[in-house]
């Protein structure tokens, strides 16, 4: 593992997108693995004011909330749309589908999905009980694509995006850990306090599914990208 830590979420953004751009000009990205949350929105901003090209790229989401319509604001499609896709237009974009009725099906399907697509670069953020994409403690790192319950620490975290709590979903779709770990590089970027314990475990802890992220300790080209706050632990 490699940890670059950068004075704030602005520096970790154009860090994060030097690295993308100079994998992109060696025609290394054919898909990119993207993630939500507050945490990437400064890198797709330096993607954003950039003139990187995506027309040839797909990009496959981390997850999506079970139940929200594609059209609303709380979605994870919403989101990339608004901070990404509306102005950088990509080959494809695939994300969960929040209203499928069969999950079951729809988690094999992006499944097949992930297999016709093999991950470029995936970006990860990471939950305070150190959680990748909606993979709480406990998620089996041999998993595929998944129905998640989310847990009330991370609907607590999340309720700051939504008017009242219970508003919350309290399902995702989430790609598998395995799924996360096939990706060829792994960027995961984490800035402020709160993310400064899991960040500590995700690099020094044992890896145990009790802490998802410790899984990135077995993979051979993951890079941290995290503020001083988040690796105050350390
Ligand atoms: C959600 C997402 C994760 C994200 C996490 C942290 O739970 N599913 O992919 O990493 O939130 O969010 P934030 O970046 O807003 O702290």
């Amino acid at each position: 593992m490699q940890l670059i830590t950068v004075k704030d979420q602005f520096e970790g953004g154009k860090k994060a997108f030097e690295i993308l751009n100079e994998e992109m000009q060696a025609n290394r990205v054919n898909v990119l693995g993207l993630a939500t949350g507050s945490t990437p929105i400064t890198f797709y901003e330096e993607i954003v004011k950039s003139d990187l090209d995506f027309s040839e790229v797909t990009s496959v989401n981390l997850d999506e909330y079970i139940g929200l319509a594609k059209s609303d604001d709380q979605s994870y499609d919403y989101f990339m749309h608004e901070h990404l896709f509306n102005v950088k237009p990509f080959k494809e974009n695939f994300l969960p589908d929040g209203l499928a009725t069969d999950v079951e099906a729809e988690c094999q399907r992006y499944d097949e999905v992930l297999k016709a697509h093999p991950v470029d670069i995936q970006i990860l953020g990471i939950g305070e009980n150190a959680h990748i994409g909606f993979n709480e403690p406990g998620s089996s790192f041999e998993a595929g694509t998944q129905k998640v319950a989310l847990t009330e620490s991370t609907i607590e975290a999340n309720s700051r995006n939504f008017e009242k709590i219970e508003d919350v979903p309290t399902h995702a779709i989430s790609m598998g850990i395995k799924s996360i770990m096939a990706a060829k590089k792994i960027i995961l970027l984490a800035y402020g306090e709160k993310k400064a314990e899991a960040i500590k475990n995700t690099i020094e802890g044992p890896i145990t599914e009790d802490v998802p992220s410790s899984v990135l300790q077995r993979h051979q080209d993951v890079i941290i990208i995290a503020d001083e706050a988040a690796t105050s632990l350390l």
